[in-house]
């Protein structure tokens, strides 16, 4: 998992997985930019105060202007970017009926079309300089129907952003980039607050199906994020890999 010296930008990275990744990227030699609504810049303060590199910027992922602006300024002032973790994102919790046509439009326009504006950005930058590796974060929510809670606009965007790693890391594996998605299980974050952390009902119901009986740690996901983001992964392009302790296959 060397990254030495490599430019890795973050979305969302100024809590929970986003902030793990950053962490581990900076604990594997690598140097961070961390992009999120809020906190990004204590974020990156914290690792400063432990000596590695690592910039805060206030961002949010569904101003596609201030996106493209982010990357470029990343790439002016380091003269390249290695990495992209696409991982802002935030979990709706409604049955289906009850879902707004706004609610379901913020969804999408954060979880999916923030992420097509952050990898079309780094791809840019990456398909040019034919060298890269990008990864999204989709959800076990994306690839089978959880429980016992509901929101349905939140497992298609994870299901999307899924399918968009397949496509685009086939449509640049020429250039020398990689694109692969990671599906974590549930980890122990705040977004699971807004789905149902604080109801014992639903916290036995998630244990009961997750073959290890306990939630994820954001650290195991970032140690599999920053694997893909090494040369370690250089085989592995155009996948959906599950960090979910095999959720998925139970
Ligand atoms: N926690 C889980 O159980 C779990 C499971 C599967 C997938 N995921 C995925 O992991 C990723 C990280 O989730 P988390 O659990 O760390 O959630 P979190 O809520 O703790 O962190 C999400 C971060 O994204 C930022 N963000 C939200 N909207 C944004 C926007 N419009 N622009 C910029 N930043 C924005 C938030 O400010 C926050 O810092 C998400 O893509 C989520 O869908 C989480």
């Amino acid at each position: 998992m060397n990254l030495k010296e490599k430019v890795i930008v973050v979305t969302g990275g100024a809590r929970g997985i986003g902030e793990a990744v950053a962490a581990v990227v900076c604990a594997n030699g690598g140097k961070v930019v961390i992009a999120d609504l809020k906190g990004a810049d204590e974020t990156a303060a914290r690792l400063r105060a432990e000596n590695y590199a690592a910039e805060g910027f206030q961002l949010d992922v569904t101003d596609s202007a201030a996106i493209d602006a982010l990357i470029d300024g990343v790439v002016a002032r380091y003269g390249r970017i290695d990495g992209l973790v696409a991982n802002a994102a935030f979990a709706n919790s409604n049955p289906m009926l009850d879902h707004s046509d706004a609610e379901w439009r913020s969804v999408m326009a954060v979880n999916l079309d923030g992420v097509f504006y952050s990898v079309r950005a780094a791809g840019r930058h990456m398909v040019n300089a034919k060298s890269g590796s990008v990864v999204v974060i989709s959800s076990i929510a994306g690839v089978k129907a959880v429980r016992p809670e509901v929101h349905a606009a939140y497992d298609v965007s994870k299901a999307a952003v899924a399918h968009l790693a397949r496509v685009v890391g086939v449509e640049w594996a020429k250039s020398g980039v990689r694109v692969n998605a990671v599906g974590p299980g549930y980890t122990g974050t705040e977004m699971l607050t807004a789905v149902g952390i604080t109801n014992p009902e639903i916290m036995a119901t998630w244990l009961e199906d997750i073959p290890t009986g306990r939630l994820l740690q954001p650290v195991q996901i970032a140690n599999v994020v920053a694997f893909l983001l090494s040369d370690a992964s250089s085989a592995i392009n155009a996948q959906l890999i599950m960090a979910d302790s095999g959720y998925s296959s139970f």
